[in-house]
């Protein structure tokens, strides 16, 4: 066993200069202290994250005494936590999770990619139609995630402006707790509304179906439902958004690999998984904190202690990957945990990959002489929960 006593880091660190997170702390655990002036275990390695992310000795559930968060959070209140079950631990959490699982399995995506496809093809027309230079992120990045999510969920399109900018304040780190709040209470109230629609006319959606067949048979409550579409309106575009954008921004600084791409198209799958490990776009970690006494990697951690699973770390681990500071779309970089591990390992991911794919295939086919219209130093990367750039100005 051993004990760490040295005066613990800050963390998060700053943010880095570039689409690539910062180098991996050296030590495998280490003490860091949190903003909010808490202390927990900082975890880095590949096995050791798997390990604690894996263990039921570690809570998600962020109301857990010692659960280690990174920014000020007003007091739990159950109607606004009601259906987060990202947050929640057995069983609750598996009570939800079942319920949506089916829903994002790989063989209903693939049903979706027509659709997908399409979506991609209108939001590349959209974006030369906006003349040259233009925002990627925001004529192609932003859209495309947002419009699959809205069908699939069934959230109108034409509201996007609104829970686009309501999702961005949500998650980024300078908003204020109180502001934060009232974002995310503006987007409840306006699923609140669509679901009052969706019980009075159903449509062929997520939202219709878990109101006529979990809301309407008692199974579910209002606020659960409101939640669980909350999370994924959220989780849905966002986090696919800022893949996107950062990924043309590295494929552009690697143009022999790029070339390569577009010259076989086969290599997307591996494109994709080494653009979700190069990246980590949830880079300040998953929070979790330890309900008994336990072990990670040779390391003992008490009950009530905090540990943050370095993600960005374990998929730059130098045991598992050589060479891992360099974006390499040959290396087959499928043990990433970019979409985490264990029981709350990411549910759309299969949603997440289609849409990558083909967006980034479609846009490399279609746009060859694709570029950047600044200097890479010029590109401004945000300021939030996760990593991604502001605006990608591009000629093509
Ligand atoms: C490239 C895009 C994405 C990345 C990198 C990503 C990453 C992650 C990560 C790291 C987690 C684990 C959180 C934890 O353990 O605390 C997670 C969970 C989750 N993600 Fe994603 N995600 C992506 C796209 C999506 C999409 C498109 C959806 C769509 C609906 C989605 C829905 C969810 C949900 C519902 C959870 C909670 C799962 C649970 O707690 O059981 N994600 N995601």
């Amino acid at each position: 066993m051993t004990t760490t006593e040295a005066t613990p880091k800050s963390f998060p660190p700053p943010p880095p200069a570039g689409p690539r997170p910062n180098p991996a702390p050296e030590a495998a655990i280490e003490r860091v202290l949190l903003p909010t002036g808490t202390q927990a275990w900082l975890v880095t390695r590949h096995d050791d994250v798997r390990q604690l992310l894996r263990s039921p000795d570690f809570s998600a559930d962020f109301t857990a005494p010692g659960f280690p968060v990174l920014r000020r959070v007003p007091p739990p209140d159950p109607k606004r936590s009601a259906g987060l079950f990202i947050r929640m631990d057995a069983p609750d959490h598996t009570f939800f999770r079942r319920m949506l699982t089916s829903e994002f399995m790989i063989k209903n995506m693939r049903t979706l990619e027509p659709l997908i496809r399409q979506t991609v093809v209108g939001a590349l027309d959209s974006l030369t139609a906006a003349g040259q230079p233009a925002d990627l992120v925001e004529h192609f990045a932003l859209p495309v995630p947002s419009m699959v999510i809205c069908h699939l969920l069934g959230v109108p399109y034409a509201d996007h402006a609104f829970f686009q900018n309501r999702s961005r304040t949500l998650l980024a780190w300078s908003t204020p707790p109180e502001e934060a709040q009232a974002a995310a209470d503006d987007l409840r109230a306006y699923l609140e509304r669509l679901i009052d629609v969706k019980v009075a006319e159903p449509g062929d959606d997520l939202v219709s179906r878990l109101a006529t067949e979990r809301l309407a048979t008692g199974e579910i409550t209002r606020d659960e439902l409101v939640g669980l579409s909350l999370l994924l309106l959220i989780a849905g575009h966002e986090t696919t958004a800022n893949m996107i954008g950062l990924s043309a921004l590295v494929l552009l600084q690697h143009p022999e690999q790029l070339r390569e791409l577009r010259d076989d198209p086969a290599l997307i799958d591996d494109t994709v998984e080494e653009l979700l490990r190069y990246l980590t776009i949830v880079r300040q970690g998953l929070p979790r904190v330890a309900v008994r006494d336990t072990v990670v990697g040779d390391h003992e951690i008490k009950a009530g202690e905090g540990v943050i699973a370095l993600l960005s770390a374990a998929n730059f681990d130098a045991e598992v990957f050589a060479a891992a500071e360099e974006f390499d779309l040959h290396r087959g970089s499928h043990s990433h945990v970019a979409f985490g591990f264990g029981v709350h390992q990411c549910l759309g991911q299969p949603l997440a990959r289609s849409e990558l794919r083909i967006a980034l295939a479609e846009l490399t086919q279609r746009l060859p002489d694709l570029a950047l219209a600044v200097d890479p130093s010029e590109v401004e990367y945000r300021d939030a929960v996760i990593y991604g750039v502001r605006r990608l100005p591009v000629t093509w």
